[in-house]
């Protein structure tokens, strides 16, 4: 949460400076907005990011797929932290998602972050 504000402060020191140069400004804002929807937690950083990438498709899809998949899955929290945990295959296609080295918690917290993508 503290590094959020930090970032929210820091990118409006950033857009403060940029007042003058009109056109710079919307350039500025859309990259704003991608600074702070990339706000991953540390365990995906060293346990996912090798093959999911928040808005790319990679070797596995990208986080922004998985929640667009189970949005209307009232069991969505539940389907995704069970194949974080235990792994996932012919979902998505040919190639499989192994058991990650995750708790049962941590795989829940993930689940959740995916669902609370904007
Ligand atoms: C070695 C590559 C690899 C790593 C590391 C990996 N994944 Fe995956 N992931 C995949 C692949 C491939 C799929 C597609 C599996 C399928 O088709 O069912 C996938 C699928 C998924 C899905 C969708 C599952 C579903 O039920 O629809 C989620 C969510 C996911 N991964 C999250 C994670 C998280 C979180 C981590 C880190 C803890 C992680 N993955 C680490 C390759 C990986």
């Amino acid at each position: 949460m503290m590094l959020f504000y930090l970032l929210l402060s820091f990118l409006f020191l950033l857009s403060g400076c940029s007042k003058e140069a009109g056109e710079k400004e919307e350039l500025q804002k859309s990259e704003e907005v991608q600074v702070i929807n990339v706000k991953v937690p540390s365990i995906v950083k060293d346990k996912c990011i090798m093959c999911h990438d928040v808005y790319k498709r990679k070797v596995g899809p990208s986080f922004v797929q998985v929640r667009d998949k189970y949005k209307e899955d009232p069991k969505a929290i539940e389907k995704i932290s069970r194949s974080i945990k235990r792994g996932s295959q012919g979902k998505w296609g040919r190639v499989a998602m192994l058991p990650n080295d995750v708790t049962e918690e941590e795989a829940k917290q993930i689940a959740e972050w995916i669902m609370s993508l904007k």
